[in-house]
């Protein structure tokens, strides 16, 4: 189910990457809903504090895209990608 639109996928995900930088306007506060929703069941978001805030967001774009091993998939839009890395790199 996941692997259907692999390729698709992949494609998408040159061109995210290819607009990879500083997020204009993350939401920590969005961020922590998403996190609280559907990561905080396997990690603390304390683990993530003082990452860099960019190089999070690559690896979950990657993550999303399935090009990164991750233990289940997610689905995250890029906005919910920079509110949430916003909010996991400030570790509020
Ligand atoms: C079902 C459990 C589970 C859920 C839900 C989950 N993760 Fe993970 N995540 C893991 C495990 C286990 C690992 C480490 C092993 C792996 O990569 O499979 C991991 C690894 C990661 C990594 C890589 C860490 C590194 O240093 O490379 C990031 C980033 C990450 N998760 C972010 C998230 C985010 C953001 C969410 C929510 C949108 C999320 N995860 C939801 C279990 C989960």
């Amino acid at each position: 189910m996941i692997k259907i639109n692999h390729l698709v996928v992949l494609a998408s995900v040159s061109a995210m990457l290819a607009g990879y930088g500083p997020a204009a306007s993350a939401d920590a506060a969005a961020g922590k809903a998403t996190f609280t929703t559907a990561c905080a069941e396997c990690h603390d978001v304390a683990d993530f504090e003082g990452e860099d805030a960019a190089a999070l967001r690559g690896t979950l774009k990657q993550i999303v895209a399935g090009s990164q091993k991750h233990k289940e998939a997610l689905q995250l839009t890029d906005a919910q990608i920079a509110d949430v890395a916003a909010y996991m790199t400030s570790g509020k």
